[in-house]
């Protein structure tokens, strides 16, 4: 484990990474399987804006949305004992990345570019991807962020895996270095 965290400071479980890498989905379940609240950053965003994340894009332009999203990753990194999934772009400020890890144990979902264009393409809409070369974007994205991802206490490849194994292995990992495993 990085940063020297030990099981005292840990509280929060963090998902960050890539669009279209699970984030929500595992997250959801994840918090299911722990039972805890699970926070969506861009959920908690919609809801306190009234607008939807195209909408505030659209609207306001993307530092803008970047503003309510430190915002709003800067309150929920305060809560404890949740399950927290941010934006794939919010790891680009380290004020975020500091906030998130304070009492979080960070978690990064990778899955290969072909996969991340199949899975973006059929779910809710990523204003960031809505380009004439949609995969062309994908790459240059996470080649521009792929340091700020590998700033994750763990990497986790979803590529080949299926949601529960992903909920798995956080768990496992996650009850190993918090300490809270009940065996
Ligand atoms: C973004 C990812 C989106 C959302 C916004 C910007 C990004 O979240 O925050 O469209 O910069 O990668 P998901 O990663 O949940 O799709």
């Amino acid at each position: 484990m990085k940063k020297g965290k030990t099981h005292r400071n840990l509280s929060n479980i963090v998902l960050i990474g890539f669009m279209g890498t699970g984030k929500t989905v595992v997250g959801r379940r994840l918090a299911q399987a722990l039972d805890r609240d699970f926070i969506d950053v861009d959920e908690v965003v919609e809801r306190d804006a009234g607008l939807t994340i195209r909408e505030i894009f659209t609207r306001f332009g993307e530092a803008h949305f970047r503003k309510l999203e430190k915002d709003t990753i800067r309150k929920v990194s305060a809560a404890d004992n949740k399950v927290i999934a941010v934006g794939g772009g919010a790891v680009m400020d380290p004020q975020n990345i500091r906030n998130l890890g304070e009492k979080g144990l960070v978690f990064c979902l990778k899955a290969s570019p072909e996969v991340i264009w199949e899975r973006t393409k059929k779910t809710r809409a990523r204003p960031l991807l809505e380009v004439d070369d949609p995969m062309g974007e994908i790459l240059k994205l996470l080649k521009f962020r792929q340091s700020y991802y590998a700033q994750a206490d763990y990497v986790l490849d979803t590529t080949h895996l299926n949601i529960d194994e992903v909920v798995s292995k956080i768990k496992e990992l996650w009850e190993e270095k918090s300490g809270r495993n009940p065996g």
